[in-house]
């Protein structure tokens, strides 16, 4: 379908009849009790037409839509057997859930594929398709529900109907973005929904979309107490019998493999040396060269004559995550050793530099974050003792491969990593070496597996590995005689001493 404004604002891709249909056949299979049947996105209607012809035990028949063209393709369904069909031109977010009809209170199925659209790109199309304030105020505040500003309307939607079915003997079965997926998941568990049986079948939406999206068939059912877990079933095709994962929830945290997370859990507490991003000054054409042929360039292809003093050979995740990591190439310039300290001094030190800096100084004042605001001039972020120490264990932010890197001095100088990447640093080669053995052993991979879910666009960042804990781990490696004694022998002798 070609993708015009109002397929924008109303994130009309129809569904095609052959998957509703292979999608209607396994919900009848999973919710043989259902009676009437509701799709409230429903456009033209090929979830409506599928149900007709699957299904012969459902009496009524619901299908809402905000568009009077699909409407019209939808009124034109027709049907000889014994049911009430009503096809209305309706918006969702008007929708009165109280006053819905007594026979939609029980065995009742909402199914569908509701628009595919986040409420910014709507604002950006100036669209008004959202939910009204008064709904966001009955749920206590938009943030409330979903805690943060962007969103998915399906995940509004959805998460209206998931409180609908809650306690009753109804279902739901929408196709929906995988991320959506996991936010009404979230949803359910954090407010103990009375839901249970949460299946996910991912399905692929290049084929019958024609878009570049992890997208899944959300299926689950309203139970009368709560279950004893929350845990989603994660199938790799409709038709597949038996899940490959299991996700789950634990401490407000969601679980992409929460068996193989049991089995783990006690490495998910806190790592003991901090990871950190990078070092972040926002102006790489200024502050980073490549080195060619034994000459610095800067990002504007102008050779520079600068002493080393304040130069760093530098990795950015490009180089981190590739498989086999390349002597440095790349320089940063790093005008302070810790956050906030003066850069004065550089005029002094190292006068060459400074010019250089005066010289791009309309550039570096210009950087938009408000952290350079008030702050000294040419001032960077991240930087601290800990870019210093000679030592890494390095991983990319921007890669899904998951592979730590051990990094050590180059040139006698450390190497310092760009804000796209997270470190974990050393004085000691020892303890690095350590500890790179722990990270990127099979055991610390599948308790990384079970925690990150790797079709998200970031999948690793510095929380998640901050909750590695690398004594728990060296216990599971068998190794935590040589742990105790590189980190826990200089406590117990401080202890002796007092
Ligand atoms: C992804 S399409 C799916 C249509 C249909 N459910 C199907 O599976 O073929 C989403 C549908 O939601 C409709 N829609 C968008 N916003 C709506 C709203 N606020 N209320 C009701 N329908 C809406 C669109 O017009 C579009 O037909």
């Amino acid at each position: 379908m070609a993708k015009n404004l109002k397929t924008t604002e109303f994130g009309a891709f129809q569904t095609p009849l052959n998957l509703a249909e292979q999608i209607t056949q396994l919900v009848f299979k999973q919710y043989p009790y259902i009676k009437s049947l509701v799709e409230p996105t429903c456009g033209i209607g090929n979830f409506i037409r599928a149900s007709l012809k699957l299904n012969d035990n459902v009496k009524s028949i619901y299908g809402w839509e905000i568009n009077h063209e699909y409407i019209k393709s939808a009124k034109s369904i027709s049907c000889n057997k014994c049911i009430d069909i009503s096809i209305e031109q309706k918006d969702f977010f008007s929708v009165d859930w109280s006053l819905l009809p007594e026979h939609l209170k029980e065995s009742v199925l909402f199914i569908g594929n509701p628009p595919w659209v986040t409420n910014s790109e709507l604002g950006r199309i100036g669209s008004k398709n959202l939910p009204h304030k008064t709904n966001f105020q009955n749920y206590g505040g938009f943030e409330a529900i979903t805690g943060k500003s962007n969103f998915d309307i399906s995940e509004w939607m959805l998460i209206k109907i998931a409180e609908y079915i809650s306690g009753k003997k109804a279902a739901l079965s929408f196709l929906v973005k995988t991320s959506v997926a996991r936010k009404i998941f979230l949803h359910i568990c954090k407010h103990r929904l009375l839901i249970k049986n949460i299946n996910i079948y991912n399905i692929d939406a290049k084929k019958h979309f024609d878009v570049s999206v992890d997208a899944c068939l959300l299926c689950s059912e309203g139970c009368f107490k709560p279950p004893k877990e929350y845990i989603s079933s994660i199938y790799d095709s409709l038709s597949d019998k038996s899940p490959t994962k299991i996700m789950g929830y634990t401490n407000g945290k969601l679980i992409a493999d929460i068996n193989t997370y049991n089995l783990l859990k006690d490495v998910d507490s806190q790592s003991e040396i901090p990871w950190r991003s990078g070092i972040k000054h926002d102006c790489s054409k200024v502050m980073e060269f490549n080195l060619k042929d034994g000459k610095l360039f800067n990002g504007f292809q102008e050779q520079i004559d600068i002493p080393g003093d304040y130069l760093y050979p530098m990795y950015k995740s490009s180089h981190v995550a590739n498989d086999k990591l390349k002597k440095p190439v790349k320089y940063m310039l790093v005008t302070q050793k810790k956050i906030g300290i003066e850069t004065d001094s550089i005029k002094i030190l190292s006068p060459k530099t400074w010019t250089y800096l005066q010289s791009h100084k309309e550039k570096l004042d210009s950087r938009k974050s408000s952290i350079y605001k008030n702050a000294p001039k040419f001032s960077i972020f991240g930087v601290g003792d800990y870019s210093f120490h000679p030592w890494k264990i390095v991983i990319s932010g921007l890669y899904k491969n998951i592979k730590f890197k051990l990094i050590g001095p180059f040139q006698k100088k450390p190497i310092v990593l760009d804000d796209t990447c997270y470190m974990m640093s050393f004085k000691s080669k020892k303890k690095a070496e350590f500890v790179y053995r722990l990270l990127s052993s099979k055991i610390a991979g599948e308790f990384i597996d079970s925690i990150v879910f790797k079709d998200s666009k970031r999948p690793i960042t510095v929380a998640l590995l901050n909750r590695i804990n690398l004594k728990h781990l060296a216990k599971h490696l068998g190794l935590i005689e040589k742990y105790n004694l590189l980190f826990e022998n200089n406590k117990h002798k401080q202890l002796n001493l007092f």
